[in-house]
């Protein structure tokens, strides 16, 4: 680690590195999975048939970036199966920003720009994180972020220059998600109890106060561009420090939505709960016909699931 070389699985690690890693790598990948839903939510009701061809391809990217990470979270001996149970029985966490509902069309456009631009100020400095198949999960999944922030912009500022009623629209996006992206970095430094490990492990490579402000650094020209106000009134640049000052979100509103009391909390858990009872069948059968390819092909003819 002081060279800076990657960690493999094979490698040996301590057992609290590898607890750290799967745990975060799974709140990872059920954040992408459940962050299909407030999105999905649009397919239907896309106004034209090019935002709902870009929307279906951006929920679809979301699906690959779980599967990724699953698969990542696998390579350290956890059990995908295993992983998506705890999370449906409320005992593994997912981010905090897809328990808010999505109201009209702007929120999918305000989602890719700050939901997905929090996320690729969080992610690309994750792209150097410690364990190797994480960081290269990461290199991939950022290039796919970038060109969902972009949509969501693009969406916005075409919105912007349409009638009144859709600036109405965009401004009262901004106006709800403002807070709740800000606390996707996290709870401030003093109150996180893993930045200090995950650092010294490299896991982390900035602290959630650090990356926050970068977030808002990079957002408040953007937000200037676009013609929206961002709601906070102690917002304002600080020549001195070289950054933005900005007010505090309301961290019990945080607390309260990662331990389960969200708006949409439940409703989000108990659709994840019903998608994977409808999709039992699928994965026995799916098993059923690796274990079956692999008998037909014979031992050492390296059949679809070796000898499962
Ligand atoms: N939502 C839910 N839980 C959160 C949270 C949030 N916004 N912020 C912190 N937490 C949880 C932590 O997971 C930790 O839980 P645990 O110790 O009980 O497991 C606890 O609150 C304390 O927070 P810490 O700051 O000490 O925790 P971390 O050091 O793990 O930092 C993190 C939190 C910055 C979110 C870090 O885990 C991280 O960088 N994770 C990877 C990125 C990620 O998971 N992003 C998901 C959101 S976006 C996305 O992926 C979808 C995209 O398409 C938009």
């Amino acid at each position: 680690m002081a060279r800076d070389q990657r960690i493999e699985p094979a490698d040996e690690m301590p057992d609290g590195y590898r607890r750290t890693m799967v745990r975060q790598i799974a709140q990872h990948a059920h954040s992408e999975i459940i962050g299909m839903q407030p999105e999905g939510e649009w397919i239907t009701r896309a106004p034209t048939l090019r935002r709902k061809a870009i929307l279906l391809a951006k929920v679809q990217d979301e699906a690959g970036h779980g599967l990724y990470l699953y698969s990542a979270a696998e390579t350290l001996g956890a059990d995908r199966g295993d992983l998506t149970r705890r999370l449906i029985d409320g005992k593994q966490k997912y981010s905090s920003i897809f328990n808010y509902p999505t109201r009209s069309f702007a929120d999918v456009g305000v989602i890719g720009w700050l939901v997905d631009g929090a996320a690729i100020c969080n992610q690309v400095p994750l792209c150097r994180s410690s364990y190797g198949p994480y960081a290269r999960a990461m290199i991939r999944i950022c290039k796919e972020e970038s060109f969902h922030q972009r949509q969501g912009y693009e969406l916005l500022m075409t919105m912007m220059h349409g009638t009144p009623r859709q600036r109405e629209m965009v401004q009262d996006a901004v106006d709800r998600w403002w807070w709740p992206s800000l606390m996707m970095f996290g709870p401030p430094d003093a109150q996180s109890p893993n930045t200090a490990q995950s650092m010294a492990w490299k896991i982390k490579r900035h602290t959630n106060d650090e990356l926050r402000q970068r977030f808002v650094d990079m957002t408040v020209p953007q937000a200037a561009a676009l013609g929206v106000t961002l709601p906070d009134p102690a917002l304002r640049w600080n020549e001195e420090r070289g950054h933005h000052d900005f007010g505090q979100p309301d961290w019990d509103e945080l607390k309260r939505v990662i331990s389960g009391d969200g708006p949409m909390n439940r409703r989000r858990l108990d659709r994840r709960r019903r998608a994977d009872e409808d999709g039992a069948w699928v994965r026995s059968a799916a098993a059923a016909h690796a274990v079956r390819t692999s008998r037909a092909a014979g031992p050492g003819t390296g059949g679809l699931d070796g000898e499962a």
